[in-house]
């Protein structure tokens, strides 16, 4: 019987809210299948501060290495935004946490269904079918991890530093995982870069040409500016299939693709790491893209679908498990198709609550 390992680190505001919900549907899916959950929950975010001191508490980050995965909540908000930036809970917790497990690949899956493209700025008309692609961000390097300082000048005036560093086998590490999603979807890949400009640019786009051609051939690689790449996003998102790019314009580039696919509350993501577990498959960490919306914390009114889908990007890439998370991205879909939403998706129509979208799903795994 296989037992499924993996850290809960629910996080703030709406995190605990969709988190549990979110495990009662990955057990629904898993149970028939003869899996067990083994998971332990610690605290991270605004958690850990309140309950330990700080944002990344050391025995969270233990939990954390002794499972196969994390499940992530999401973590900050008004409480601790008066703490100093360096404690706050998503530079403290969120940047630290990626660079102790090396998680390098940040896999966020730009998804609009069909019938809910009115929730989107772009309208019916430009996505009659939806939108379907994949930002690909590099997480653990660039301009968010190179050296940064303050100084003062000898005239007085005061300078901030921060540098953008890439190495070849940073770009050919991210690369591949491009690689690898492109394969399993359509063969495309757009490359984000600003190589007029700066010089990771120019070595980014080298390397991905030459990386590409060496070791996909089969792949339709492009080249865009990140200005240009931004203006497509909201102009034809559909022109994309995956994109490429380092840390801080997969950044916003995602937040742009995560507006044009309408509600923050249906967008999952996986950060899969250099390390890998006992089944041989990258550990990653797996959170929603949607934030602790501290504005509807506590009425049990969140959307859990991206929490519910963000586990299924767990089962499939650090447990192998690639039928149950199909299955649970169906359940999610037909819940959807079948008028079960919640206030962010029902366009002004009757809305349901967390709990219920999340038996909705249950029933139709
Ligand atoms: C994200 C967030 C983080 C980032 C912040 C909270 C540090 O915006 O995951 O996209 O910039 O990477
Ligand atoms: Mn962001």
């Amino acid at each position: 019987m296989k037992t499924l390992k993996f850290a809960v680190l629910p996080g703030d505001y709406i995190g605990p809210e969709v988190m549990t919900v979110a495990l009662d549907v990955l057990k629904a899916a898993t149970e028939p299948a003869g899996l067990t959950l083994d998971y332990t929950e610690a605290h991270v975010g605004g958690a850990g501060i309140d309950n330990e001191g700080k944002a990344l508490p050391e025995s969270t980050i233990k939990v954390c290495e002794e499972a196969d995965a994390i499940l992530f909540g999401s973590i900050g908000g008004p409480k601790w935004e008066n703490l100093p930036p360096a404690e706050q809970p998503e530079r403290a917790a969120l940047l630290p946490i990626r660079k102790h497990f090396s998680l390098f690949a940040n896999l966020r899956p730009g998804l609009l269904y069909k019938e809910l493209t009115d929730a989107s700025p772009l309208k019916t008309e430009r996505i009659p079918e939806g939108i379907d692609m994949v930002c690909v961000r590099e997480l653990t390097g660039g301009i968010y991890f190179g050296p940064k300082r303050t100084e003062t000048l000898p005239d007085g005036d005061i300078q901030a530093t921060d540098e953008m560093v890439y190495k070849k086998s940073e770009i050919e590490r991210i690369l591949d995982v491009a690689i690898a999603t492109a394969r399993s979807r359509n063969n495309k890949i757009c490359s984000v870069d600003k190589a007029n400009v700066l010089t990771t640019s120019v070595l980014w786009r080298k390397t991905a040409i030459e990386y590409v051609a060496k070791h996909a051939p089969e792949i339709e690689l492009t080249h865009m500016y990140v200005d240009n790449a931004a203006m497509q996003m909201a102009r034809d998102p559909n022109q994309f299939d995956v994109i490429v790019t380092e840390n801080m314009f997969g950044d916003i580039i995602s937040d742009e693709m995560g507006i044009v696919c309408g509600s923050l509350g249906m967008l999952s993501s996986a950060s899969l790491g250099t390390g890998k577990n006992k089944y041989d498959l990258p550990f990653g960490l797996y959170e929603p893209s949607g934030g602790t919306a501290p504005d509807i914390a506590g009425k049990g009114i969140a959307n859990p679908c991206a929490q519910i889908l963000s586990a299924a990007l767990m089962l499939r890439h650090s447990f192998g498990e690639e039928e149950i998370a199909q299955k649970i991205e169906k359940a999610v879909k037909q819940a959807v198709m079948d008028g079960f939403r919640t206030g962010d998706i029902s366009f002004g129509k009757p809305s349901i609550g967390t709990k219920e979208m999340a038996q909705a799903i249950i029933d139709r795994l």
